[in-house]
């Protein structure tokens, strides 16, 4: 059995196979085809904050596979009133067949794998979120080729995000520059480490996005920070894509956000609303590519 909770957890052949799945899956439903092989599997859903495409994308895509996802906030379960994660685990992983877990520590969702009885989704923590930089890549090769050797500039904060492109970088040979303001550097976890070809951090937005191939960036105020809001929208102030960086960037780049997006505050209108954009693919995205992941998850490699 295996689970998805950080990047680095498939390999760069999974993830070719994982792509190469998703084209598949993507082209099966954009032509109204069926393909249901999770007849009578359920996906359990558990959300201790908020989300719009994340629900979104897993509750459609299982529908599409003939499953049904079940949403949950903690807060409306046992978990809101205390109930230990491990036992959360042992229950839910008795009745479902596939669980998705968004969530605050890392170390939370570690401990609900270790108990679960069956696969296991991060959704989102506060260290990472990889099925975001799964659909992100692959929205980047779908527009314009592979991601080896190219430059993904991030501008912004050093978040569950950023420290995901960070993991994706080694394994897909490419560079993150990334640029923040001081006291809010990547910090590494665990025996993480990158060389100078996979990272480069900057202080100045516009040195990092210079002949970019990517510039991205995310809310300055992640979920479970707000209470740093007041502080971080200072020091973020002048950590906002606008059509001056992504013109240090190469000609042919794309502008990328995980979204929700604030207009004039990481980014501007004129960016995210424009026409390098593709922050609407890229949310669209993560359905195909979650529906690839749980394929992969629950069936394994599909031979045709
Ligand atoms: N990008 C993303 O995960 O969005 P939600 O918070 O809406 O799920
Ligand atoms: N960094 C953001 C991403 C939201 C999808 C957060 O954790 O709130």
């Amino acid at each position: 059995m295996r689970h998805y909770l950080k990047f680095t957890d498939f390999t760069r052949d999974e993830y070719q196979y994982l792509f190469d799945r998703t084209v598949k899956l993507k082209a099966l439903h954009k032509a109204g085809e069926l393909y249901q092989p999770f007849k009578g599997k359920v996906l359990g859903m558990i959300f201790e904050k908020s989300s719009t495409r994340t629900r979104v994308s897993f509750e459609a895509g299982m529908a599409q596979f003939g499953g049904h996802a079940m949403f949950m906030q903690s807060k409306d379960t046992q978990l809101g009133r205390g109930e230990p994660i491990e036992d959360v685990a042992q229950v839910i992983s008795r009745m479902v067949d596939l669980v998705m877990v968004r969530t605050y520590e890392q170390s939370i969702i570690e401990r609900f794998a270790e108990n679960s009885k069956v696969p296991v989704i991060n959704g989102l923590t506060n260290e990472y979120h990889p099925c975001q930089i799964m659909a992100d890549i692959f929205t980047y090769i779908e527009h314009r080729g592979p991601i080896a050797g190219k430059t993904v500039a991030w501008i912004g904060d050093s978040n569950n995000v950023s420290r995901t492109w960070l993991q994706a970088a080694r394994i897909f040979d490419f560079k993150l520059n990334l640029a923040c303001p001081r006291g809010y550097e990547m910090t590494l976890l665990g025996d993480e480490a990158y060389g100078a070809e996979h990272f480069e951090q900057f202080y100045d937005p516009y040195q990092a996005a210079r002949d970019a191939d990517i510039v991205t960036t995310d809310v300055s105020v992640s979920m479970g920070y707000e209470r740093e809001t007041l502080q971080r929208k200072k020091d973020f102030i002048n950590y906002r894509v606008n059509e001056k960086v992504m013109l240090q960037a190469k000609a042919d780049a794309v502008f990328m956000h995980c979204l929700p997006a604030h207009r004039g505050e990481e980014v501007d209108p004129e960016v995210i609303d424009g026409p390098q954009s593709l922050v609407w693919d890229e949310a669209e995205n993560r359905m195909h590519t979650q529906k690839a992941v749980m394929e992969y998850l629950l069936l394994g490699k599909i031979e045709d």
